[in-house]
């Protein structure tokens, strides 16, 4: 009866719907498995510890903390840099403002800026320099900037992130920045990751993204913002106990999922030039730098109405493929994507036009 009302995907599908839907492989199970575990809320999990270590170095920041979601970990991050009433500037598309439910203003009393974004999904300078208030008690105190990386899979430039950081601290604003898929950005650059965020105060990374990890994000920063940000973990409900258990399966992800990103981006490139072929969709064919490509469906060629976008989700589901439909639907590609499931996307995305074409 419940089976009803649970709405899953097929577990067999080949799922392009995030690659948040990565599942552990064997590998992971035995590192979580031989896991040394202890109450991190203690103090006392070697994993954690470790874990919380390896990303500070990776990242070339002092500490680092391990926080149950991305979400959590930029919250944390954004409150330990501002107290009650102050102000952050960010893009009016970024996850932080965007996508996490007002967290910063409902549970930190803190007031987002939006700043319009590019193309490329790129804050510009004089937007910041505009919006930074002046020192009058009228208005909020102007404290942070937010940057993304990557930004709809658009990885953002080693000159970019460093003009970012520098503009940030050039006003006196501490600077954070989401890179809950900063690996995908550092690959498909080919800059370490450690260098892209070095301007950088704070900086979020997800484990539980195309790293594979099933849950978990680690902020790094220096010392002092850790301990603040470790006291608002506490009180944001996010002190785990025996925490080595997914801290391990982050670390083996650290260890061992990095270079496997190129794989995801190359299917990702593979996809988009069999999708280019196709008549009835456009493809954002230059902004496919990472593990994301945006398809529109109907443009010159043809057009496919609302109502046939409804059967979208259906009709891929009997082709045992996920999708979340649209009229720009995007897709995602992961380590649970394989060569074969992106011929199965195309051939099912070609049918679907199909019945459409004339
Ligand atoms: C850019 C970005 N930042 C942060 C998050 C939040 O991560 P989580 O879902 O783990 O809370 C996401 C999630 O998709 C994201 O895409």
């Amino acid at each position: 009866m419940y089976a009803t009302a649970i709405k899953t995907a097929s577990l067999s599908a080949a799922d392009f719907r995030s690659d948040t839907v990565t599942r552990p492989d064997e590998g992971m199970m035995a590192a979580i498995q031989a896991a040394p575990v202890g109450d991190d809320v203690y103090g006392d999990d070697p994993t954690t510890s470790k874990l919380e270590a390896v990303a500070a170095e990776m990242l070339g920041k002092e500490s680092g903390l391990f926080l149950t979601s991305g979400t959590q970990s930029n919250l944390a991050g954004v409150m330990a840099h501002c107290n009650r009433g102050d102000e952050y500037l960010i893009g009016k598309t970024y996850h932080i403002y965007a996508y996490e439910a007002g967290g910063t203003a409902v549970l930190g009393s803190i007031v987002p800026h939006p700043l319009p974004v590019d193309h490329r999904g790129a804050l510009a300078a004089e937007d910041i320099v505009a919006a930074i208030k002046p020192n009058d008690s009228h208005v909020p105190i102007t404290r942070l900037l937010c940057v993304e990386n990557t930004v709809n899979g658009m990885a953002q430039s080693q000159s970019y992130m460093d003009e970012m950081a520098n503009l940030a601290h050039d006003h006196g604003l501490k600077a954070h920045c989401d890179g809950a898929r900063l690996m995908n950005a550092s690959v498909a650059l080919g800059v370490s990751a450690k260098e892209l965020v070095k301007g950088y105060d704070t900086v979020s990374l997800c484990l539980s993204k195309g790293l594979g990890a099933p849950a978990g994000s680690v902020l790094v920063s220096d010392h002092e913002t850790i301990t603040r940000a470790r006291r608002l973990r506490k009180m944001l409900g996010g002190g785990l106990r025996q925490s080595g258990i997914l801290a391990a399966a982050g670390l083996y992800a650290l260890e061992h999922n990095i270079e496997g990103l190129a794989e995801d981006h190359r299917r990702a490139r593979h996809l988009v030039s069999k999708l280019d072929a196709l008549d009835g969709i456009t493809v954002n064919v230059e902004a496919v730098e990472t593990n994301m490509i945006f398809i529109r469906f109907g443009d010159d060629r043809a057009s496919i109405p609302d109502t046939a976008l409804t059967e979208l989700a259906p009709f891929m589901a009997d082709h045992n493929i996920t999708i979340t439909p649209g009229r720009v639907m995007r897709c995602v590609v992961h380590r649970d994507i394989n060569d074969a499931d992106i011929d199965a996307l195309v051939d099912a995305l070609s049918a679907f036009i199909a019945r459409y074409a004339d």
